[in-house]
């Protein structure tokens, strides 16, 4: 290690105080009398501070003075029991270095509470705060569970492009890529925008999905993953809603739609215990900050079977519910997010796998049931979230598959490659999506997805 600090995750844990250390960090606050000073100092690797005890004799006036909130210094000194009830150990610093002031002046994160709003207009401060250091904290560790979940069980992780020609889910909100110039377009003799003086030589975007692409890896390497960013241009402003979202997309060649049910239960429930046993001290906090059942709630999700339930049925549930909702239910509908609580939240207070949608409501891609009517869909539905995963089995029937993208009037010239998998080799096989940051709302009980994603993109929003 190049750095020979000690990290305060790693003090604090110590159990050898008398020994002589270096702990380097963020001043929180800065508090004593004319004879001692006590320095809380955070270097984000937990979310609790140390605490540098400062004998004011030993050190310069000016020196003191400046170290005020969100300073940033290196301390060396000797790690002792704490006499004071906070913490278990502190350290008496002997020398201390200033790497940078903070003018309390202008230094916007002083130390009283900010509203979560204020913060996300400093969202290039906010990691410094406790509450976006126990959000990226677990962000990193969900981060990780997801690789060590697919990696243990023999997933292999694509690359899937982030630049394509083709709309994965038919929805057409889509960020446009071009590198012509806007103010004077290149036209055709027909007076089209020409392209082919495009860098791409035709019309890009930037990814919705990786998933068309997952299938081309699923149906060579049997199980694969991806985990990257996705682009949505839909002007929702909502609070599950952003523009630019990470989504882990697992494609299983031989699964069909209970594998795939299968495997979104497990995948979701390990992810939700392996925050509880390894987040802990974050989730605590964030429990006691903005929500108080938070730790029973994911508990609960861990200890409980979903319930797995025929869209068709859900429409009755919510017909019979005697609800007044904004968006009236009739067989059909494609599901808001009123509807999905409904049933999670009030009918059967857990989660719940809908499936079996009609297809008018779904992706060209979908398998196609016996009925002629539905799709073999799998929407997973949580309580405070909505839909959290989106997948379903795949059709693996070139001339089902074809019919189905000619009647949407998808031009088969810009998914010829997906359709020539059905031509040779073709295997029943299924995948979903998880929204990361949706799973970090419900990981984190933060109640607005712009505060569970470093530099959120929302509709008129691209700062930092
Ligand atoms: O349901 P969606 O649109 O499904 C797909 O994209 C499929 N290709 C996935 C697959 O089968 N491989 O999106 C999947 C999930 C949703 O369930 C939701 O969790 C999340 O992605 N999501 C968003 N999260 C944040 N902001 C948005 N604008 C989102 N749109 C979808
Ligand atoms: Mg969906």
């Amino acid at each position: 290690m190049p750095d020979s600090r000690t990290k305060i995750a790693e003090l604090l844990r110590s159990t050898a105080p008398g020994t002589d250390v270096v702990v380097k960090g963020w001043v929180r606050t800065k508090r004593g009398n004319k004879n001692v000073a006590f320095i809380a100092v955070n270097d984000g690797s937990i979310i609790h501070n140390i605490q540098i005890v400062a004998d004011v004799a030993r050190f310069d006036d000016s020196l003191l003075k400046k170290i005020t909130t969100g300073s940033c210094i290196k301390v060396e000194g000797r790690l002792v029991e704490s006499l004071g009830s906070g913490q278990p150990v502190e350290v008496q610093a002997e020398r201390i270095e200033l790497y940078g002031t903070a003018d309390p002046e202008t230094y916007p994160l002083q130390k009283k509470g900010h509203t979560l709003e204020f913060l996300r207009e400093i969202a290039y401060l906010r990691p410094r705060t406790n509450t976006f250091g126990a959000v990226l904290r677990i962000r990193h560790a969900m981060a990780y569970a997801i690789h060590k979940y697919f990696n243990d069980r023999g997933f292999f992780y694509l690359h899937t492009p982030l630049i394509t020609g083709s709309d994965a889910e038919g929805a057409g909100a889509m960020f446009q890529v071009t590198t012509l110039d806007l103010n004077n377009v290149p036209k055709n003799d027909a007076g089209e925008v020409d392209y082919a003086q495009d860098f791409f030589g035709k019309p890009c975007n930037l990814t919705v999905s990786g998933q068309l692409e997952g299938e081309l890896g699923a149906l060579a390497l049997s199980q694969i993953y991806t985990f990257g960013p996705t682009f949505r241009a839909e002007n929702s402003n909502t609070p599950r809603h952003l523009a630019e979202f990470w989504m882990i997309e697992p494609e299983m060649a031989f699964y069909e739609l209970e594998d795939n049910m299968e495997l979104a239960e497990d995948f979701l429930k390990y992810l939700i215990r392996y925050a509880l046993e390894n987040c802990a001290d974050d989730l605590a906090f964030l429990a006691k900050m903005y929500d108080g059942e938070l730790l029973e709630r994911l508990r609960f999700v861990v200890e409980n079977d979903f319930v797995r339930l025929d869209y068709t049925e859900g429409i009755e549930i919510l017909e019979k519910s005697g609800e007044k909702f904004e968006f009236p239910v009739s067989w059909g509908l494609d599901l808001q997010s009123e509807h999905e609580r409904y049933l999670v939240e009030r009918h059967f207070k857990k989660p719940v796998i809908l499936i079996n949608y009609p297809k008018e409501i779904k992706a060209f891609y979908m398998k196609q049931n016996e009925d002629g009517k539905t799709v073999r869909a799998m929407d997973v539905l949580f309580p405070k979230i909505g839909e959290i995963i989106g997948g379903s089995q795949r059709e693996e029937n070139l001339d089902k598959l074809r019919a189905r993208v000619d009647e949407l009037g998808i031009p088969q010239k810009d998914i010829w490659w997906y359709l020539d998998t059905r031509r040779w080799g073709s295997a029943p096989h299924s995948g979903f999506g998880l929204g990361f940051e949706r799973l970090l709302l419900f990981v984190t009980g933060m109640a607005n997805i712009r505060d569970v994603i470093p530099f959120p993109r929302t509709p008129k929003s691209a700062e930092f």
